[in-house]
């Protein structure tokens, strides 16, 4: 009997009905919305002009009236001044021929006046509820002040703690970025972007910004296409799959092809394999510089190629308001292109509600610093602080009666609020200074202070003898450490990771007088500082906490919360080992401590074979200071009975691991339950592990709780030898711990179905 192989006629008549039905415009279809309608409508009122106007970003500056009101603008950025906003959105709805109104952007990063702990900080509170909170206070803040649409999250993964910006990402991981990315773009818009207290979100930067090599920012990316498809991609799904209205293309080339003309990238993979409708804009002149980068001979071309992109607007160059028409009248470009670019720009200004109520009404608004945003700022502050160490130290017994407070860092309103922090005021800013002191004054502490070093990257210590004076008479010392915010944030890169200026020296100082010493470190990034560790009793890594640090760290300090921040990228020992990550891949000669040849252990004249062949460094070894998922708290946990609800699952099933969690110690605290699993064999290798799913917990002192972690397998997939994105079946192992390289383990199986 012969297989039939094509469907009979009668079988084809449905088949071409839902084709034809799918050519038809969406509005034929009874799919558009309010605002796509409203969009059309308006689009066909425009001349080229007017619509070309529409895909041009200006940056805030004396001059725009007579182009708003020609309608040759379509966005401005860096404007946050409420009066100045009000004045150029008022000359664009009564002043141009259609009244379209402005998109107004700006960085609103972590926080707009009440600042949150930098982004990298966020992720190490590992709570995602509490990050969109967060991110929520920053658009009512921003919007307040006629804002509509923030460059925020920035979800490039990055292995790389030298790249200055890896304090605005979240870290080295696919799912921290991807789950903190879908909360802020939750938080900023809100339920209905129409609301006025909400912002547009722009995902950036699309993409693999943070695989700059070298950690240089800026630098070119050569990424193979299984970490950009496994590792870089990811979040942005995820964060568009959370409703992001728009996406930001990042300034690097990618193999070869800047991002902001990539069009394998971006129509490609964005527009036609995900569906994103929303807006792509260019960064700050990254369309231009498609010429500097040398991909093309001018602007025109740059423009040409973008356009093919879709890429809708570009940010502060011209190449688009001084091109597009002529490429159009060359016909190298169609009007259905612009007229798709200007549509998208005109549905986020629908969505925003723009053209019903451009302005911002200031009365309506809660406030700035309101007291309940800067609770928030605080909780987040307090739940990014990451335990290191602890020696009995922390928290301080009562005790302590007299306290030296030591270092750059302890009282440095502006370094503690971190980078990207246009709108926060350092004279809102309470530093752990201030805060210890208002707390001595109640748990009759006496606290001396010093600076130690004028800035963090300071040569010299100032007034040694002081310090050591009252070191003689304190109880414990504080020492504040870390990196000024100007050391980390777009092109902030950093060739070496140890603290900066006489800060070694100023720890051996205070090592010097021989009591217990607490550092707390505040930096953008993951610092080396292995040398000095054995000098500190406790460490709190703070990064930077933002308005409230000074609070939160007291809190901490003296045992009012537990610390419960987990560690969103791995700390290297020495900067030489970078790129250092957790889910790396095994080697063929994985090393072990056994196989690990110190340098001062080999023997002299040795021949290279008698030595442990392994993938390790001879002086640095082959593991991290601390790992990814790391901290510590003041009271302790244990995992109990891992169990799966089955063992062998079929492609698309929910796995579900459930564990018993007691809080053993003395203290109330939160733990974070991390997930992660290894594929053991593929048609690609997999990584040794992958977080895979997470969960904040808080527990009693003594308390118990069943915790059942979801996953679906479809988490699971892969780019695949076959260069497809699937999950294949095999064996695996799951296991659910509070860091990267503990947990209990379980072994299960996918099987083909
Ligand atoms: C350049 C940065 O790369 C981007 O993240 C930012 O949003 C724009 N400038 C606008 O300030």
């Amino acid at each position: 009997m012969t297989m039939k192989f094509f469907p009979s006629h009668i079988m084809l008549l449905p088949l071409a009905l839902v084709l034809w039905f799918l050519t038809l415009p969406r509005v034929a279809r009874g799919f558009e919305s309010e605002a796509e309608k409203r969009a059309e409508a308006l689009l066909s009122k425009m001349s080229l002009q007017e619509k070309i106007g529409q895909l041009v970003q200006k940056n805030a500056e004396p001059g725009l009236e007579v182009l708003i009101r020609e309608g040759r603008i379509g966005s401005v950025l860096n404007q946050a001044d409420p009066q100045a906003v009000y004045q150029m959105q008022k000359i664009a709805v009564e002043e141009s021929r259609l009244g379209i109104p402005l998109l107004i952007g700006r960085d609103v990063i972590h926080g707009f006046r009440s600042i949150m702990p930098i982004p990298l900080g966020q992720a190490a509170s590992w709570n995602v509820e509490l990050v969109e909170q967060g991110a929520q206070i920053a658009a009512i803040e921003a919007a307040s002040q006629g804002i509509r649409w923030t460059f925020s999250p920035m979800i490039d993964v990055t292995r790389d703690p030298r790249w200055g910006r890896i304090a605005e990402s979240f870290g080295e991981d696919p799912l921290l970025n991807g789950a903190f990315g879908a909360a802020m773009v939750r938080g900023y818009q809100g339920g209905h972007l129409s609301n006025p207290s909400s912002l547009a979100a722009c995902v950036k930067h699309f993409a693999a910004y943070g695989w700059a090599e070298g950690g240089r920012d800026y630098n070119t990316a050569n990424i193979p296409d299984t970490e950009l498809h496994d590792v870089i991609l990811p979040p942005f799904r995820m964060a568009i799959e959370a409703g992001a209205r728009s996406i930001m293309t990042a300034f690097n080339e990618i193999n070869g092809i800047p991002a902001t003309g990539h069009i394998p990238l971006l129509r490609d993979v964005l527009r036609n394999d995900w569906g994103f409708q929303g807006v792509v804009l260019s960064d700050w002149q990254s369309l231009s510089q498609m010429v500097v980068h040398g991909y093309n001979p001018n602007e025109k071309e740059a423009a040409y190629h973008a356009m093919q992109a879709t890429l809708d607007m570009e940010m502060v160059s011209t190449a688009y308001e001084t091109y597009l028409e002529e490429l159009l009248g060359e016909g190298r470009i169609s009007l259905q292109q612009i007229d798709e670019a200007v549509k998208r720009i005109l549905i986020l200004k629908f969505e925003l509600g723009l053209f019903d109520a451009p302005y911002a009404h200031l009365g309506e608004f809660p406030g700035l610093l309101h007291a309940e945003h800067l609770e928030v700022a605080r909780q987040l502050a307090a739940e990014s602080v990451v335990l290191l160490k602890n020696e009995g130290v922390l928290p301080l017994a009562r005790g302590v009666k007299r306290v030296a407070v030591i270092g750059p860092l302890a009282h440095a309103p502006h370094e503690q609020l971190g980078t990207w922090v246009f709108d926060g005021d350092k004279n809102d800013a309470i530093t752990p200074l201030h805060s210890l002191t208002a707390a001595s004054i109640e748990k009759s502490l006496e606290i001396f202070f010093h600076q130690g070093l004028e800035l963090s990257r300071s040569a010299s210590i100032t007034n040694p003898e002081d310090i050591l004076a009252d070191l003689g008479r304190s109880d414990m010392a504080i020492l504040f450490l870390g990196e000024e915010s100007i050391l980390s944030g777009e092109a902030h890169s950093l060739a070496n990771l140890d603290l900066q200026g006489a800060q070694e020296d100023l720890v051996h100082l205070v090592a010097s007088a021989d009591i217990p010493l607490v550092a707390v470190i505040m930096a953008g990034r993951p610092l080396t500082f292995e040398k000095v560790e054995p000098y500190m009793d406790a460490i709190l890594y703070a990064w930077h906490p933002g308005t409230m640090a000074g609070p939160a760290i007291t809190d901490l300090l003296f045992g009012m919360q537990s610390p419960s921040g987990k560690l969103p990228v791995t700390f290297p020992r020495h900067v030489g080992q970078i790129p250092m990550y957790y889910n790396h891949k095994n080697t063929g000669k994985p090393a072990t401590h056994e196989s690990w040849v110190h340098i001062d252990d080999i023997p002299a004249e040795a021949v290279q074979y008698s030595l442990g062949n392994t993938s390790h460094y001879l002086d640095y070894g082959f593991e991290p200071m601390y790992p990814f998922g790391y901290g510590l708290s003041y009271t302790f946990f244990t995992f109990e009975n891992l169990r799966l609800n089955r063992h062998q699952f079929e492609i698309g099933d929910t796995i579900l691991a459930t564990v018993t969690l007691t809080n053993t110690g003395e203290y109330q605290g939160a733990e974070v339950l991390q997930l992660y699993t290894r594929q053991l064999f593929g048609s690609r290798t997999r990584p040794v592990r992958e977080l895979k799913a997470f969960q904040k917990v808080m527990l009693k002192p003594g308390e118990s709780r069943e915790i059942t972690l979801e996953l679906s397998t479809m988490d699971l997939a892969f780019f695949n030898a076959r260069n497809e994105f699937v999950v294949e079946p095999g064996r695996f192992h799951l296991w659910v711990g509070n860091s990267s390289s503990e947990g209990l383990k379980l072994e299960f199986q996918i099987t083909d179905n």
